[in-house]
């Protein structure tokens, strides 16, 4: 796979020039997160502005004015031996401009360069794009900057810019992925998969938690993916009814189940996968039933994903199908519509059945149409997760056969002209199939 040629960072811009037109778009990098003191947790570039740049570095600020004739200004670190002696390299104006393709580039060693060209392209625009309440320090120096453009343009009556959310753009565009996208996405999942179906050979009774953990960030270094995607959930037993369950220091226990959720960032794209398996060799009669619920409902809205469909359908989909599997095993009673009109199912099902998924695992883009309450239509191109599960902790009212158990089935999918492909089907998801790795 070769890596992304700055001609497709222009695409990306070109495309997103095309939204933004008359107006002007900030974009501030992430900056280093202080672990404690002089140590930082390792940087990730802000989503947006590595999509639009490819640039890695904390410390600057991309100006976006389409209408001028500097559309993609850079105001970037400058150079700085010792700190590269003991950082790395740091690119600087110049490369700025060679290499990632800016049309101006200055230091961002001083506010003055920015806060300049940002007056002079707002006072030509209409609308600008600058994500508001992210970080106090560039609100108010974006705040105190339109009222100094505000008062250049004199008395003119111009009101204060309306201020757009970035994603109103680029959450549509990156919703709808590219092959470049998808090659990344298909690579992550294919890392992610591997890893998975290494862990379902190799863990065994009595490990702890954070040994199948490791085991995972192994398998994703290996292949070359940079980082997690999220923080991993290896959660064995009742640990797995816990949703976002991270501890991942408990010993497992022979008759338990374990659920790994976990996925690999590949080139800014991350996949996100969720299989569960007994850490004996079979699964016992009654997580036996609770995982062919779960599984039947998963692949029935694999299915049912195609060009037209919504995820509301899907979600509603998979509630239908869980609510008639728990019925089947007596756990829930009466008229389906109803149970699900009361919301009954939420004990066990609390959560969706998917999201959008890319460069976030809950990546951007709208889920409705025109209004809130309007679910837009999948098309070729989406990608996402499908993820229904059941969950019976230790305090819920589950016949007590069933607590304990927690099963989440997860899967990342692209729709396609016709229907949809699973991305992450190199790890196993049938029972006998597991079973047969489990006792191998
Ligand atoms: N791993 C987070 C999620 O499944 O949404
Ligand atoms: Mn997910
Ligand atoms: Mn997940």
């Amino acid at each position: 796979m070769e890596s992304l040629s700055h001609i497709d960072y222009r695409l990306r811009r070109k495309q997103f020039y095309a939204e933004v037109k008359n107006a002007v778009a900030v974009l501030p990098s992430a900056e280093h997160q202080v672990r404690n003191p002089d140590v930082t947790f390792p940087f990730r570039q802000e989503s947006n502005l590595y999509y639009l740049t490819g640039f890695e570095e904390p410390h600057c600020v991309a100006l976006f004015a389409p209408h001028s004739k500097t559309p993609f200004q850079f105001f970037v670190q400058p150079r700085n031996k010792t700190k590269e002696l003991w950082e790395g390299k740091i690119w600087g104006p110049e490369a700025a401009k060679s290499r990632f393709g800016a049309d101006a580039a200055a230091s961002s060693a001083t506010e003055i360069p920015f806060d300049e060209a940002f007056v002079t392209a707002i006072c030509e625009a209409e609308r600008l794009y600058y994500r508001v309440g992210l970080d106090r320090e560039w609100d108010s120096r974006i705040f105190r900057l339109l009222e100094v453009a505000k008062k250049r343009l004199g008395r003119t009556g111009r009101s204060l810019w309306p201020i757009f959310d970035p994603n109103e753009v680029l959450g549509e565009q990156r919703l709808v992925k590219t092959r470049a996208e998808l090659e990344r996405l298909e690579k992550a999942c294919e890392i992610t998969a591997d890893a998975h179906a290494s862990a379902m050979r190799l863990v065994k009774p009595d490990m702890y938690e954070y040994e199948v953990e490791a085991l995972l960030f192994h398998a994703f270094r290996i292949q070359g993916a940079e980082r997690l995607g999220y923080g991993s959930i290896v959660a064995g037993g009742s640990n797995a009814c816990c949703l976002h369950y991270v501890a991942n220091n408990k010993r497992l226990n022979e008759k338990d189940l374990l659920l790994i959720d976990a996925g690999a960032e590949l080139d800014y794209f991350t996949s996100d996968i969720t299989r569960v398996f007994p850490v004996g060799q079979v699964f016992s009669k009654e997580q036996r039933e609770i995982y062919s619920a779960v599984l039947t409902a998963q692949k029935s809205c694999i299915k049912m994903a195609r060009p037209g469909k919504t995820m509301r359908d899907l979600h509603d989909h998979a509630t239908e199908v869980l609510v008639d599997e728990l019925k089947k095993l007596k756990i829930l009673k009466g008229p389906t519509p109803q149970i699900i009109k009361k919301l009954e199912h939420k004990r066990y099902y609390p959560h969706g059945t998917g999201h959008w998924l890319g460069m976030d695992v809950h990546d951007v883009g709208r889920y409705y149409a025109q209004r809130l309450q309007d679910p837009r239509k999948l098309a070729p191109g989406m990608v996402f997760t499908i993820e229904p599960g059941l969950y019976f902790g230790a305090d819920s009212d589950a016949p007590a056969k069933y607590k304990g158990i927690g099963v989440r089935i997860e899967d990342d999918i692209v729709i396609t002209n016709q229907g949809c492909r699973v991305l992450t089907s190199g790890v196993p998801k049938e029972i006998e199939e597991i079973e047969s790795l489990r006792s191998a």
